[in-house]
Protein backbone atom coordinates (compact mmCIF):
# COMPACT_ATOMS: atom_id res chain seq x y z
CA UNK A 1 0.00 0.00 0.00
CA UNK A 2 1.64 3.18 -0.76
CA UNK A 3 0.38 6.72 1.38
CA UNK A 4 -2.96 7.92 0.90
CA UNK A 5 -3.04 11.99 2.10
CA UNK A 6 -6.42 10.54 4.11
CA UNK A 7 -3.57 7.99 6.08
CA UNK A 8 -0.30 9.86 5.99
CA UNK A 9 -0.83 10.92 9.76
CA UNK A 10 -0.56 8.68 12.56
CA UNK A 11 -0.07 8.37 16.21
CA UNK A 12 2.87 6.27 15.88
CA UNK A 13 4.66 4.90 12.93
CA UNK A 14 6.84 2.17 13.52
CA UNK A 15 10.34 1.75 10.95
CA UNK A 16 10.55 -2.10 11.36
CA UNK A 17 7.97 -4.91 11.63
CA UNK A 18 10.03 -7.63 13.32
CA UNK A 19 8.48 -9.07 16.89
CA UNK A 20 9.48 -5.12 18.44
CA UNK A 21 8.01 -3.23 16.05
CA UNK A 22 4.75 -5.58 14.88
CA UNK A 23 4.28 -5.83 19.17
CA UNK A 24 4.56 -1.90 19.34
CA UNK A 25 1.75 -1.51 16.97
CA UNK A 26 -0.08 -4.47 18.04
CA UNK A 27 0.15 -3.19 21.76
CA UNK A 28 -0.37 0.54 21.33
CA UNK A 29 -3.31 -0.29 19.03
CA UNK A 30 -4.66 -2.48 21.60
CA UNK A 31 -4.33 1.19 24.17
CA UNK A 32 -6.63 3.01 21.08
CA UNK A 33 -3.43 4.57 19.19
CA UNK A 34 -3.48 4.91 15.25
CA UNK A 35 -0.59 3.15 14.43
CA UNK A 36 1.65 2.25 10.90
CA UNK A 37 4.32 0.07 10.53
CA UNK A 38 6.98 0.37 7.63
CA UNK A 39 8.17 -2.68 6.35
CA UNK A 40 10.38 -3.40 3.18
CA UNK A 41 9.74 -7.28 3.47
CA UNK A 42 7.06 -9.23 5.36
CA UNK A 43 6.04 -8.39 8.86
CA UNK A 44 7.30 -10.82 11.09
CA UNK A 45 11.35 -9.56 10.44
CA UNK A 46 14.29 -11.89 11.29
CA UNK A 47 12.30 -14.22 14.11
CA UNK A 48 9.62 -15.28 12.09
CA UNK A 49 11.49 -15.63 8.52
CA UNK A 50 15.03 -16.09 9.33
CA UNK A 51 15.61 -16.91 12.91
CA UNK A 52 13.74 -18.08 16.01
CA UNK A 53 10.87 -19.67 13.78
CA UNK A 54 12.56 -21.84 11.30
CA UNK A 55 15.61 -22.48 13.52
CA UNK A 56 13.13 -24.36 16.24
CA UNK A 57 11.28 -25.82 13.18
CA UNK A 58 14.48 -27.57 11.93
CA UNK A 59 15.33 -28.55 15.46
CA UNK A 60 11.96 -30.20 15.62
CA UNK A 61 12.48 -32.16 12.48
CA UNK A 62 15.70 -33.24 14.19
CA UNK A 63 14.02 -34.46 17.43
CA UNK A 64 11.60 -36.31 15.39
CA UNK A 65 14.23 -38.27 13.81
CA UNK A 66 15.83 -38.74 17.21
CA UNK A 67 12.82 -40.16 18.80
CA UNK A 68 11.98 -42.52 15.81
CA UNK A 69 15.42 -43.88 15.57
CA UNK A 70 15.32 -44.33 19.19
CA UNK A 71 11.91 -46.00 18.81
CA UNK A 72 13.50 -49.32 19.56
CA UNK A 73 14.03 -49.13 22.91
CA UNK A 74 10.15 -48.84 23.95
CA UNK A 75 9.49 -51.96 21.62
CA UNK A 76 8.30 -49.53 18.64
CA UNK A 77 9.60 -50.68 15.27
CA UNK A 78 9.82 -48.32 13.08
CA UNK A 79 13.11 -49.47 11.04
CA UNK A 80 15.36 -46.99 9.75
CA UNK A 81 14.52 -43.34 9.30
CA UNK A 82 16.39 -41.19 6.97
CA UNK A 83 15.42 -37.13 6.32
CA UNK A 84 14.29 -35.83 3.35
CA UNK A 85 15.25 -32.51 4.18
CA UNK A 86 13.51 -30.53 0.87
CA UNK A 87 10.21 -32.11 2.94
CA UNK A 88 11.96 -30.85 6.17
CA UNK A 89 12.17 -27.50 3.98
CA UNK A 90 9.11 -27.50 2.52
CA UNK A 91 7.02 -27.80 6.32
CA UNK A 92 9.39 -25.05 7.41
CA UNK A 93 8.05 -22.63 5.11
CA UNK A 94 4.21 -23.69 5.13
CA UNK A 95 4.41 -23.27 9.27
CA UNK A 96 6.51 -19.83 8.62
CA UNK A 97 3.71 -18.70 5.92
CA UNK A 98 0.76 -19.44 8.10
CA UNK A 99 2.44 -17.26 11.19
CA UNK A 100 3.51 -14.94 8.75
CA UNK A 101 -0.54 -14.70 7.36
CA UNK A 102 -1.80 -14.70 10.80
CA UNK A 103 0.12 -11.79 12.25
CA UNK A 104 -0.55 -9.93 8.84
CA UNK A 105 -4.43 -10.50 9.04
CA UNK A 106 -3.83 -9.85 13.13
CA UNK A 107 -2.51 -6.73 11.92
CA UNK A 108 -5.08 -5.80 9.96
CA UNK A 109 -7.76 -6.31 12.13
CA UNK A 110 -6.49 -4.17 14.65
CA UNK A 111 -6.51 -1.02 12.23
CA UNK A 112 -2.96 -0.91 11.85
CA UNK A 113 -1.62 0.31 8.19
CA UNK A 114 1.06 -1.64 7.05
CA UNK A 115 3.26 0.21 4.12
CA UNK A 116 5.14 -1.86 2.30
CA UNK A 117 8.95 -0.15 2.03
CA UNK A 118 12.03 1.42 3.09
CA UNK A 119 11.26 4.15 5.92
CA UNK A 120 13.75 6.60 6.85
CA UNK A 121 13.46 8.83 9.69
CA UNK A 122 13.48 12.54 8.71
CA UNK A 123 13.60 15.31 11.42
CA UNK A 124 10.46 16.60 12.45
CA UNK A 125 9.24 12.67 13.11
CA UNK A 126 8.21 12.24 9.35
CA UNK A 127 9.37 9.21 7.92
CA UNK A 128 9.82 8.94 4.02
CA UNK A 129 8.06 5.09 2.53
CA UNK A 130 9.87 3.98 -0.62
CA UNK A 131 8.41 1.46 -2.69
CA UNK A 132 8.25 0.55 -5.73
CA UNK A 133 6.57 3.60 -6.95
CA UNK A 134 8.68 5.94 -5.72
CA UNK A 135 9.02 8.17 -2.23
CA UNK A 136 5.77 9.37 -0.44
CA UNK A 137 5.91 10.66 3.12
CA UNK A 138 4.21 9.86 6.59
CA UNK A 139 4.50 11.40 10.40
CA UNK A 140 3.73 10.25 13.48
CA UNK A 141 3.42 12.28 16.97
CA UNK A 142 6.22 9.33 18.14
CA UNK A 143 8.25 7.29 16.04
CA UNK A 144 9.25 4.14 16.96
CA UNK A 145 12.86 2.86 15.35
CA UNK A 146 12.98 -1.17 15.22
CA UNK A 147 14.76 -2.00 12.23
CA UNK A 148 16.53 -5.35 13.93
CA UNK A 149 19.77 -6.71 13.00
CA UNK A 150 21.74 -8.50 10.64
CA UNK A 151 24.06 -11.25 11.21
CA UNK A 152 27.84 -10.05 11.63
CA UNK A 153 30.50 -11.91 9.74
CA UNK A 154 34.25 -12.01 9.99
CA UNK A 155 36.88 -10.88 7.79
CA UNK A 156 37.99 -13.45 5.16
CA UNK A 157 34.59 -15.60 5.18
CA UNK A 158 32.72 -13.75 2.39
CA UNK A 159 29.38 -14.97 2.27
CA UNK A 160 28.19 -16.70 -0.69
CA UNK A 161 25.47 -18.72 0.33
CA UNK A 162 27.85 -22.18 -0.68
CA UNK A 163 30.45 -22.54 1.58
CA UNK A 164 30.31 -20.07 4.00
CA UNK A 165 26.72 -19.14 5.04
CA UNK A 166 25.41 -17.47 7.90
CA UNK A 167 21.61 -18.07 9.81
CA UNK A 168 19.95 -16.50 7.00
CA UNK A 169 21.16 -18.94 4.29
CA UNK A 170 21.26 -22.21 6.41
CA UNK A 171 17.41 -21.68 7.21
CA UNK A 172 16.87 -21.80 3.31
CA UNK A 173 19.24 -24.68 2.49
CA UNK A 174 17.36 -27.44 0.68
CA UNK A 175 19.78 -30.02 0.96
CA UNK A 176 22.11 -30.92 3.76
CA UNK A 177 26.14 -30.62 3.88
CA UNK A 178 27.56 -33.88 5.00
CA UNK A 179 30.05 -32.22 6.74
CA UNK A 180 30.39 -28.34 8.68
CA UNK A 181 32.36 -25.86 10.49
CA UNK A 182 30.39 -23.74 12.78
CA UNK A 183 32.42 -20.73 14.26
CA UNK A 184 30.89 -19.30 17.40
CA UNK A 185 29.85 -21.56 19.70
CA UNK A 186 27.02 -19.01 21.24
CA UNK A 187 23.32 -19.64 20.96
CA UNK A 188 23.17 -19.70 17.18
CA UNK A 189 26.16 -22.16 16.99
CA UNK A 190 25.14 -24.33 19.31
CA UNK A 191 21.48 -24.47 17.99
CA UNK A 192 22.87 -25.27 14.81
CA UNK A 193 25.71 -27.51 15.64
CA UNK A 194 22.81 -29.77 17.82
CA UNK A 195 20.51 -29.67 14.48
CA UNK A 196 23.15 -31.07 11.60
CA UNK A 197 24.73 -33.56 14.07
CA UNK A 198 21.07 -34.77 14.78
CA UNK A 199 20.68 -34.88 11.44
CA UNK A 200 23.40 -36.30 10.10
CA UNK A 201 25.76 -33.98 9.11
CA UNK A 202 29.48 -34.64 10.72
CA UNK A 203 30.18 -30.67 12.92
CA UNK A 204 33.16 -28.79 14.12
CA UNK A 205 32.67 -26.15 16.39
CA UNK A 206 35.37 -23.26 16.26
CA UNK A 207 35.22 -20.44 19.49
CA UNK A 208 36.87 -17.79 20.35
CA UNK A 209 36.44 -18.43 24.05
CA UNK A 210 37.32 -20.15 26.49
CA UNK A 211 33.99 -22.59 26.84
CA UNK A 212 30.73 -22.94 24.56
CA UNK A 213 27.56 -20.83 25.42
CA UNK A 214 29.56 -17.78 27.04
CA UNK A 215 27.73 -16.34 29.81
CA UNK A 216 25.73 -18.98 30.92
CA UNK A 217 26.11 -21.02 34.19
CA UNK A 218 28.79 -23.33 33.88
CA UNK A 219 27.06 -26.64 34.89
CA UNK A 220 24.77 -25.91 32.11
CA UNK A 221 27.61 -25.58 29.86
CA UNK A 222 28.72 -28.42 31.18
CA UNK A 223 25.85 -30.61 30.02
CA UNK A 224 25.83 -29.37 26.34
CA UNK A 225 28.86 -29.79 26.02
CA UNK A 226 29.14 -33.40 27.37
CA UNK A 227 26.18 -33.99 25.36
CA UNK A 228 27.98 -32.47 21.68
CA UNK A 229 31.17 -34.95 22.52
CA UNK A 230 29.00 -37.77 23.29
CA UNK A 231 26.95 -37.43 19.80
CA UNK A 232 30.56 -37.01 17.93
CA UNK A 233 31.02 -32.99 17.41
CA UNK A 234 34.10 -31.73 17.57
CA UNK A 235 34.23 -29.03 19.61
CA UNK A 236 37.52 -26.54 19.86
CA UNK A 237 37.48 -23.86 22.17
CA UNK A 238 39.59 -21.09 23.16
CA UNK A 239 40.70 -21.11 19.17
CA UNK A 240 41.47 -18.12 16.82
CA UNK A 241 39.83 -18.87 13.31
CA UNK A 242 42.29 -17.71 10.91
CA UNK A 243 41.04 -17.70 7.09
CA UNK A 244 39.82 -20.45 5.01
CA UNK A 245 41.05 -21.77 1.80
CA UNK A 246 38.20 -23.54 -0.69
CA UNK A 247 39.29 -26.45 -2.23
CA UNK A 248 37.59 -28.62 -5.25
CA UNK A 249 34.47 -29.60 -3.13
CA UNK A 250 34.19 -27.51 0.15
CA UNK A 251 36.86 -25.63 1.96
CA UNK A 252 39.73 -25.98 4.84
CA UNK A 253 39.05 -23.69 7.82
CA UNK A 254 42.72 -23.15 9.78
CA UNK A 255 42.53 -22.07 13.39
CA UNK A 256 44.71 -21.95 16.54
CA UNK A 257 48.18 -22.72 16.35
CA UNK A 258 48.38 -24.79 12.51
CA UNK A 259 45.15 -26.90 12.83
CA UNK A 260 42.68 -27.05 10.67
CA UNK A 261 39.39 -28.85 9.45
CA UNK A 262 38.01 -29.29 6.17
CA UNK A 263 34.33 -29.10 5.28
CA UNK A 264 31.44 -28.74 2.90
CA UNK A 265 30.50 -25.73 4.59
CA UNK A 266 31.10 -22.64 6.92
CA UNK A 267 28.16 -21.20 8.97
CA UNK A 268 29.51 -17.94 10.65
CA UNK A 269 27.52 -17.16 13.69
CA UNK A 270 29.48 -14.64 15.45
CA UNK A 271 27.20 -12.28 16.61
CA UNK A 272 24.67 -9.76 15.16
CA UNK A 273 24.70 -6.28 14.43
CA UNK A 274 22.09 -3.40 14.76
CA UNK A 275 20.85 -2.37 11.25
CA UNK A 276 20.15 1.05 10.46
CA UNK A 277 21.69 2.14 7.62
CA UNK A 278 19.33 3.85 5.44
CA UNK A 279 16.68 4.40 8.46
CA UNK A 280 17.64 7.46 9.68
CA UNK A 281 18.32 10.31 7.99
CA UNK A 282 21.13 13.07 8.67
CA UNK A 283 20.34 15.36 11.02
CA UNK A 284 17.57 13.84 12.92
CA UNK A 285 19.83 14.16 16.08
CA UNK A 286 19.01 10.51 16.73
CA UNK A 287 22.52 9.49 18.12
CA UNK A 288 23.76 5.93 17.76
CA UNK A 289 26.68 4.23 19.47
CA UNK A 290 30.80 3.53 17.92
CA UNK A 291 28.95 -0.60 17.34
CA UNK A 292 25.80 1.35 15.15
CA UNK A 293 23.79 0.30 18.02
CA UNK A 294 20.50 3.49 18.72
CA UNK A 295 20.91 4.85 21.68
CA UNK A 296 17.72 4.88 24.47
CA UNK A 297 17.74 5.17 27.59
CA UNK A 298 16.06 2.47 29.91
CA UNK A 299 12.20 4.05 28.46
CA UNK A 300 13.33 3.39 24.97
CA UNK A 301 13.74 7.21 24.17
CA UNK A 302 16.46 7.98 21.83
CA UNK A 303 18.47 11.28 21.85
CA UNK A 304 14.84 13.07 20.09
CA UNK A 305 11.83 13.88 21.70
CA UNK A 306 9.18 11.91 20.54
CA UNK A 307 11.67 9.25 18.90
CA UNK A 308 11.75 5.52 20.74
CA UNK A 309 14.13 2.83 19.82
CA UNK A 310 13.38 -1.02 20.63
CA UNK A 311 14.66 -4.72 19.61
CA UNK A 312 17.85 -5.67 17.87
CA UNK A 313 18.32 -2.21 16.78
CA UNK A 314 19.50 -1.24 20.67
CA UNK A 315 22.39 -2.77 22.92
CA UNK A 316 20.22 -5.19 24.84
CA UNK A 317 19.66 -8.80 24.79
CA UNK A 318 18.82 -9.53 21.37
CA UNK A 319 15.24 -11.58 21.75
CA UNK A 320 12.49 -11.61 20.12
CA UNK A 321 10.43 -11.34 23.28
CA UNK A 322 12.92 -8.54 24.83
CA UNK A 323 11.93 -6.76 21.90
CA UNK A 324 7.72 -7.37 22.58
CA UNK A 325 8.76 -6.35 26.26
CA UNK A 326 10.73 -2.97 25.16
CA UNK A 327 7.59 -2.13 22.61
CA UNK A 328 5.23 -2.09 25.63
CA UNK A 329 7.61 -0.26 27.09
CA UNK A 330 7.95 2.37 24.75
CA UNK A 331 4.04 2.73 24.04
CA UNK A 332 3.20 3.27 27.81
CA UNK A 333 5.95 6.03 27.59
CA UNK A 334 4.20 7.49 24.48
CA UNK A 335 0.43 7.41 26.64
CA UNK A 336 2.16 8.87 29.87
CA UNK A 337 1.22 5.82 31.61
CA UNK A 338 3.48 4.61 34.46
CA UNK A 339 6.12 2.29 33.12
CA UNK A 340 8.70 -0.07 34.71
CA UNK A 341 11.95 -0.47 32.75
CA UNK A 342 12.82 -4.05 31.10
CA UNK A 343 14.80 -5.55 33.81
CA UNK A 344 17.89 -6.51 31.56
CA UNK A 345 19.39 -8.92 34.39
CA UNK A 346 16.27 -11.41 34.58
CA UNK A 347 14.64 -11.80 31.24
CA UNK A 348 14.00 -15.16 30.41
CA UNK A 349 16.19 -16.94 28.15
CA UNK A 350 15.95 -20.14 25.74
CA UNK A 351 18.46 -21.96 23.64
CA UNK A 352 16.70 -24.36 21.82
CA UNK A 353 20.08 -27.16 21.04
CA UNK A 354 19.87 -30.45 22.29
CA UNK A 355 19.73 -30.72 25.53
CA UNK A 356 17.77 -27.43 25.51
CA UNK A 357 19.25 -24.62 27.82
CA UNK A 358 16.99 -22.41 29.83
CA UNK A 359 17.22 -19.90 31.86
CA UNK A 360 16.61 -16.31 33.79
CA UNK A 361 18.75 -14.43 36.76
CA UNK A 362 22.27 -14.21 37.97
CA UNK A 363 24.76 -17.66 37.21
CA UNK A 364 26.58 -19.16 40.23
CA UNK A 365 29.63 -17.24 39.00
CA UNK A 366 28.01 -13.37 38.07
CA UNK A 367 26.74 -13.34 42.09
CA UNK A 368 30.30 -14.54 42.87
CA UNK A 369 31.51 -11.68 40.92
CA UNK A 370 28.95 -9.69 42.32
CA UNK A 371 30.16 -10.16 45.85
CA UNK A 372 27.27 -12.31 46.60
CA UNK A 373 27.25 -14.89 48.89
CA UNK A 374 25.30 -18.31 47.68
CA UNK A 375 23.10 -21.38 48.35
CA UNK A 376 23.31 -23.64 45.46
CA UNK A 377 20.94 -26.36 45.13
CA UNK A 378 20.77 -28.66 41.96
CA UNK A 379 18.43 -31.26 40.57
CA UNK A 380 19.95 -33.52 38.07
CA UNK A 381 17.40 -34.99 35.72
CA UNK A 382 19.10 -38.40 36.35
CA UNK A 383 16.75 -39.05 39.19
CA UNK A 384 13.50 -37.47 37.88
CA UNK A 385 10.52 -39.66 36.93
CA UNK A 386 9.33 -38.28 34.11
CA UNK A 387 12.80 -37.84 32.74
CA UNK A 388 13.53 -41.72 32.77
CA UNK A 389 10.21 -42.33 31.24
CA UNK A 390 10.72 -40.11 28.28
CA UNK A 391 14.39 -41.45 27.72
CA UNK A 392 16.21 -37.89 28.27
CA UNK A 393 17.70 -37.94 31.14
CA UNK A 394 21.16 -35.76 30.56
CA UNK A 395 20.66 -31.85 32.40
CA UNK A 396 19.89 -30.92 35.61
CA UNK A 397 18.13 -28.09 37.34
CA UNK A 398 19.94 -25.65 39.53
CA UNK A 399 18.84 -22.85 41.63
CA UNK A 400 20.82 -20.00 43.11
CA UNK A 401 19.65 -18.36 46.23
CA UNK A 402 21.42 -15.33 48.14
CA UNK A 403 22.99 -16.70 51.31
CA UNK A 404 21.06 -14.44 54.85
CA UNK A 405 23.54 -14.27 57.70
CA UNK A 406 21.91 -17.03 59.63
CA UNK A 407 23.24 -19.60 56.73
CA UNK A 408 19.89 -19.59 55.20
CA UNK A 409 18.75 -19.49 51.47
CA UNK A 410 17.38 -15.55 51.08
CA UNK A 411 16.05 -14.34 47.28
CA UNK A 412 16.22 -16.68 44.74
CA UNK A 413 18.64 -14.69 42.07
CA UNK A 414 19.17 -17.61 39.02
CA UNK A 415 17.18 -20.33 38.00
CA UNK A 416 19.52 -22.15 35.03
CA UNK A 417 18.55 -25.47 33.38
CA UNK A 418 19.52 -27.84 30.65
CA UNK A 419 17.92 -30.72 29.59
CA UNK A 420 14.60 -32.23 27.61
CA UNK A 421 11.95 -29.41 27.27
CA UNK A 422 13.92 -27.09 30.04
CA UNK A 423 12.47 -23.86 27.36
CA UNK A 424 8.73 -24.94 28.67
CA UNK A 425 9.64 -25.18 32.03
CA UNK A 426 11.23 -21.53 32.40
CA UNK A 427 7.88 -19.96 32.94
CA UNK A 428 7.97 -20.46 36.82
CA UNK A 429 11.61 -19.85 37.64
CA UNK A 430 11.36 -16.74 35.91
CA UNK A 431 8.20 -15.41 37.70
CA UNK A 432 10.59 -17.09 41.10
CA UNK A 433 13.76 -14.71 40.01
CA UNK A 434 11.64 -11.71 39.38
CA UNK A 435 9.23 -11.37 42.16
CA UNK A 436 12.58 -11.92 44.14
CA UNK A 437 10.80 -15.17 45.80
CA UNK A 438 12.63 -16.79 48.71
CA UNK A 439 12.86 -20.46 48.71
CA UNK A 440 9.99 -20.52 51.80
CA UNK A 441 7.47 -19.10 49.64
CA UNK A 442 8.02 -20.92 46.67
CA UNK A 443 8.86 -24.38 48.13
CA UNK A 444 5.18 -24.55 49.19
CA UNK A 445 4.01 -24.88 45.88
CA UNK A 446 2.99 -28.05 44.41
CA UNK A 447 4.54 -29.51 41.45
CA UNK A 448 2.44 -32.15 39.56
CA UNK A 449 4.19 -35.53 39.90
CA UNK A 450 5.47 -37.00 37.17
CA UNK A 451 6.43 -34.08 35.67
CA UNK A 452 10.10 -32.24 34.79
CA UNK A 453 8.84 -28.88 36.57
CA UNK A 454 9.64 -31.71 39.66
CA UNK A 455 12.98 -30.79 39.34
CA UNK A 456 12.56 -26.97 40.02
CA UNK A 457 10.37 -27.56 42.99
CA UNK A 458 12.85 -30.36 44.20
CA UNK A 459 16.22 -27.79 44.09
CA UNK A 460 13.75 -24.95 45.89
CA UNK A 461 12.58 -27.48 48.33
CA UNK A 462 15.88 -28.11 49.05
CA UNK A 463 17.30 -24.91 49.63
CA UNK A 464 14.36 -24.62 52.74
CA UNK A 465 16.76 -26.68 54.44
CA UNK A 466 14.39 -29.56 54.22
CA UNK A 467 13.82 -31.62 51.01
CA UNK A 468 12.61 -34.51 49.26
CA UNK A 469 14.61 -36.05 46.91
CA UNK A 470 17.19 -33.42 46.91
CA UNK A 471 19.52 -33.09 49.82
P1 LIG B 1 26.40 -14.87 20.36
O1 LIG B 1 26.94 -13.57 20.77
O2 LIG B 1 25.45 -15.59 21.23
O3 LIG B 1 27.61 -15.89 20.11
C1 LIG B 1 28.65 -15.62 19.22
C2 LIG B 1 29.83 -16.45 19.63
O4 LIG B 1 30.84 -16.32 18.64
C3 LIG B 1 30.44 -16.03 20.94
O5 LIG B 1 30.55 -17.15 21.76
C4 LIG B 1 31.79 -15.44 20.54
O6 LIG B 1 32.76 -15.66 21.52
C5 LIG B 1 32.09 -16.21 19.28
N1 LIG B 1 32.98 -15.55 18.34
C6 LIG B 1 32.99 -14.25 17.98
N2 LIG B 1 33.95 -14.04 17.04
C7 LIG B 1 34.53 -15.24 16.80
C8 LIG B 1 35.57 -15.69 15.93
N3 LIG B 1 36.18 -14.84 15.10
N4 LIG B 1 35.93 -16.99 15.96
C9 LIG B 1 35.29 -17.86 16.79
N5 LIG B 1 34.31 -17.48 17.63
C10 LIG B 1 33.93 -16.21 17.63
O7 LIG B 1 25.81 -14.64 18.90
P2 LIG B 1 24.96 -15.60 17.96
O8 LIG B 1 25.00 -17.00 18.46
O9 LIG B 1 25.41 -15.32 16.59
O10 LIG B 1 23.52 -15.04 18.18
C11 LIG B 1 23.22 -13.68 17.87
C12 LIG B 1 22.22 -13.13 18.82
O11 LIG B 1 20.98 -13.76 18.67
C13 LIG B 1 22.64 -13.31 20.26
O12 LIG B 1 22.36 -12.16 20.99
C14 LIG B 1 21.82 -14.44 20.72
O13 LIG B 1 21.57 -14.40 22.12
C15 LIG B 1 20.55 -14.27 19.92
N6 LIG B 1 19.95 -15.56 19.72
C16 LIG B 1 19.28 -16.15 20.72
C17 LIG B 1 18.75 -17.39 20.55
C18 LIG B 1 18.03 -18.01 21.64
O14 LIG B 1 17.91 -17.42 22.68
N7 LIG B 1 17.51 -19.21 21.44
C19 LIG B 1 18.89 -18.14 19.33
C20 LIG B 1 19.65 -17.46 18.37
C21 LIG B 1 20.15 -16.23 18.57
Amino acid sequence: MSATSEDSEFDVVVIGGGPGGYATALYGASAGLRMAVVERQKVGGTCLHRGCVPAKEFLETASVLRTVAGAKEFGVQAGQPAVDFAVSQGRKQKVVDQLWKGLAGLLKSRSIVTFEGSGTLLPGRRVEVLTGDGPSEISGRHVVIATGSVPRTIPGFDIDGRLVMTSDEVLALDALPASVAVIGGGAIGCEFASMFSDLGSQVTVLEALPTLLPGCDADVVNVVARSFRKRGIAVHTGVAVTGHTPGPTGTTVAFGDGASVTVDAVVVSVGRRPLTEGAIAEGTGVATDARGFVVVDTYQRTTVDGVWAVGDVVDTPQLAHVGFAEGIVAVKGILGEPVVPVDYGRVPWCIYCHPEVAFAGMTEAQALQAGIDVVVKKDPFGGNSRARIVGETDGLVKVIAERLPDGRAGRILGVHMAGPWVTEQLGQAYLAVNWEATPDEVGQFIQPHPTLSEAFGESVLALTGRGLHVG
